[in-house]
């Protein structure tokens, strides 16, 4: 293994992050942030002498962002969906008529692992460049025990050969795969008895989601894959309440989920339940926005309620073809009205503490991961207001420049 460089960051105009300690956002302006085996070691002015600078020239630096929702393990794009959407073809007429996820199964299924991580390493060097530096993956276009295991042992070795951190969704559940069209609780039963065996002795995947929508899984087959998930020792997430109040907001609060994700369609019952449960909202306005459509997730009422709010891409190649954490900020900013430092706080720390990681991730307190942006601009509200623009100087991993 390599020794990691001793670093100082010096001449930060701006250091931005969630303080976990007084459980608030935290400001330090003109200061210096050092780095020590690949650890945030402490912020403030003057501090002693380090091996390595790196001067940020008075510039903006926040923690790397974490992505708490992705789809990356597909083989190529559908663009041909695309532009039957610009031609006024809505995502669900494209998904009946067998384009939508089902399109992408037979791609995955047909491909071999190195090709698979090939164009997944490429993807991740991608989220990186634009800030990101944890990822949560999901499969989801293989739809069969083999296809489901070959995501996921895909993006296992991904994540070991590159400084990306990513973490492993089963979503066996996505969709219905056209050999079980007219016997779905079959392929529920496939699901439960046997790829989520052969998935927990895999041993990759850390969560389990299932997306609950009219046409894809009911919120009792949800339940009773979830469920099962649980007895493995999976945690739970779940794609609900994404187009209709499907009530699965609902069970995702009954279930106790690390996170409900979506929430476009979630209905008043839904916010109650899913502020008395705790559960995490993730928030995914990229899919709006690509979709061409205009309802966005309730965030106003999400966050009156108290819930703690998570921002993520859905990077899919069908209705979020959108990589960027900077751009669904400003999304956010824009359509969700988000105040910027809850925006920032969403795509950092929330994001982590939905995986479970926020005790080394999502934030740039002493003892933090060094995952770090240092960004070609002067303060927070700068990454919204400069929307689409090349924004990022440095991404550090660890403490290490990639
Ligand atoms: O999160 N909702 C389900 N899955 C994706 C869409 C995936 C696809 O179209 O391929 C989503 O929006
Ligand atoms: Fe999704």
């Amino acid at each position: 293994m390599n020794e990691l460089p001793d670093l100082t960051l010096t001449h930060i105009g701006s250091l931005v992050s969630y303080n976990p300690d007084r459980n608030t956002f935290q400001e330090w302006k003109d200061c210096e942030c050092s780095i020590q085996d690949g650890k945030v070691m402490s912020i403030g002015k003057h501090l002693p002498e380090t091996k390595k600078t790196l001067d940020c020239q008075g510039k903006l630096v926040t923690p790397g962002f974490v992505d708490a929702h992705t789809h990356p393990v597909f083989l190529h794009g559908r663009e041909t969906e695309f532009l039957k959407r610009l031609g006024g073809a809505s995502y669900e007429e494209i998904a009946a008529a067998g384009g939508g996820i089902q399109s992408s199964i037979q791609g995955v299924r047909k491909a071999s692992k190195e090709e698979l991580i090939a164009i997944v390493l490429r993807r991740m060097d991608r989220f990186l460049s634009l800030g990101t530096t944890t990822v949560e993956a999901k499969s989801g276009y293989g739809l069969n025990v083999e296809s489901e295991l070959k995501s996921l042992e895909v993006l296992d070795r991904v994540n070991e050969q590159h400084p990306i951190d990513i973490i492993p969704t089963f979503l066996g559940a996505h969709s219905i795969p056209a050999e079980y069209t007219q016997r779905p609780d079959d392929y529920v039963n496939l699901i439960c008895d046997e790829m989520l065996p052969a998935v927990a002795d895999q041993g990759v995947a850390r969560f389990c989601d299932v997306f609950c929508e009219r046409g894809y899984f009911s919120v009792d087959q949800s339940r009773k894959i979830l469920a099962k998930a649980r007895t493995f020792g999976l945690g739970i997430r779940l794609h609900a309440d994404e187009f209709m109040d499907s009530r699965s907001a609902e069970l995702a609060a009954e279930l106790k989920a690390s996170s409900a994700d979506h929430l476009m369609a979630i209905s008043d019952a839904g916010i109650r339940a899913l502020s008395e449960s705790g559960t995490i909202a993730t928030l995914l306005p990229g899919t709006t926005f690509f979709l061409g459509q205009t309802s966005y997730a309730p965030y106003q009422r999400l966050a009156k309620a108290g819930i703690e709010i998570a921002l993520a891409t859905d990077f899919n190649p069908g209705s979020s073809h959108i990589q960027s954490m900077p751009f669904i900020i400003a999304l956010a900013c824009i359509y969700l009205k988000m105040p910027v430092e809850a925006a920032l706080i969403s795509a950092t720390w929330v994001g982590a503490k939905s995986l479970g990681l926020e005790n080394r991730v999502g934030h740039l307190m002493p003892g933090a991961q060094a995952d770090l942006i240092l960004w070609d601009l002067d303060s927070l509200v700068q990454i919204p207001y400069s929307v689409g623009n090349a924004t990022i100087r440095t991404v550090l991993k660890s403490g290490i420049p990639v």
